[in-house]
């Protein structure tokens, strides 16, 4: 469930337990602040607190049930993440910024069940929000888009499964005496040159430097096979180069940095 710290936390211990299922633990003695977490220690040194529910017995020499660390995250007021276990009085939290640890459940609070199913009150559909892209639920959506085109578009996506039909790195380096002076990074795929970083040392700009790069890379992009070529810039950065060179703007997005400058697209056709 997702939440966020309320209150700042800093980590107590800086040599947290570590063991993974199956692995001995010897339970060394009951929490009396927190009921249901006990001192443990490892063969290998290790000590720290762990919850009894993760032990096959909560005295003696046993063994754990699952992989377990007990690392305490270092948390500020109003870092949100999603909690991953909620155990007499502490709560595992992973934090949106990365980071996955305990911190004492006085300190982070759950967003209101409402908040994250706002949209969808009266109807079964429940509207969740998780901190990444990873996990076997998101899996199962880049699945049901991958079904629909192949549905929809079954040459291209067949196209793509075929060897050779990867995108293809197009890297390429202007040197004078050895040195980097400018650089293209590209790829290319089926018909289709895409240039996603260009730039050349300040003190070799306006020397031709950046039209050789990019004569260059249509050269092995035509070597390859592709017949047109894409970019995208800034307007603050060289729309007026890449036009120059022969590219059109196709398309523009007002105020892509939110300080109302905008991202144009630019295409040319190489063949
Ligand atoms: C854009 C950049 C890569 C061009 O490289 P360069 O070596 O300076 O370019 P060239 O010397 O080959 O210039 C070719 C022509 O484009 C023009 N030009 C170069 N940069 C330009 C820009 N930002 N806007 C408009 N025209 C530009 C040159 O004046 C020259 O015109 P000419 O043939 O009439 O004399 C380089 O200026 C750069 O690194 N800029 C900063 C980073 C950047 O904006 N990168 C692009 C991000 S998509």
């Amino acid at each position: 469930m997702l939440g966020k710290v309320t209150k700042a936390y800093v980590a107590q211990y800086p040599d947290p337990i570590r063991f993974g299922a199956g692995d001995a633990v010897r339970v060394e003695r009951a929490d009396p602040e927190f009921p249901g977490w006990f001192w443990c220690s490892t063969p290998d040194g290790g000590a720290g607190w762990v919850h009894g529910s993760f032990l096959a017995a909560q005295s003696g020499d046993t063994t754990s049930l699952v992989n377990y660390s007990s690392k305490e995250l270092t948390v500020v007021g109003g870092e949100e993440g999603e909690s991953i276990h909620v155990l007499d009085g502490w709560v595992l939290v992973k934090l949106f910024r990365g980071e996955v640890g305990w911190i004492p459940e006085a300190h982070f609070v759950h967003h209101p069940a409402e908040e994250a199913g706002a949209e969808a009150e009266d109807g079964p559909c429940r509207i969740e929000m998780v901190p990444d892209t990873m996990g076997a639920d998101c899996d199962l959506v880049r699945q049901w888009l991958r079904e629909f085109n192949v549905q929809a578009n079954p040459e291209f996506m067949a196209l793509l499964e075929q060897p050779g039909h990867q995108a293809l790195p197009l890297v390429l380096l202007a040197k004078v005496d050895g040195k980097v002076v400018g650089g293209l990074l590209a790829e290319t795929q089926l018909s289709w040159l895409r240039i996603s970083i260009m730039a050349v040392d300040p003190r070799w700009r306006a020397c031709g430097i950046g039209s050789a790069l990019l004569e260059e890379s249509v050269r092995q992009a035509l070597v390859r096979g592709c017949r047109q070529a894409y970019v995208d810039t800034m307007d603050y950065q060289a729309p007026g180069f890449y036009q120059s060179q022969g590219f059109a703007v196709v398309g523009r997005i007002p105020d892509w940095d939110s300080r109302g400058h905008a991202k144009l697209y630019l295409t040319k056709r190489l063949a």
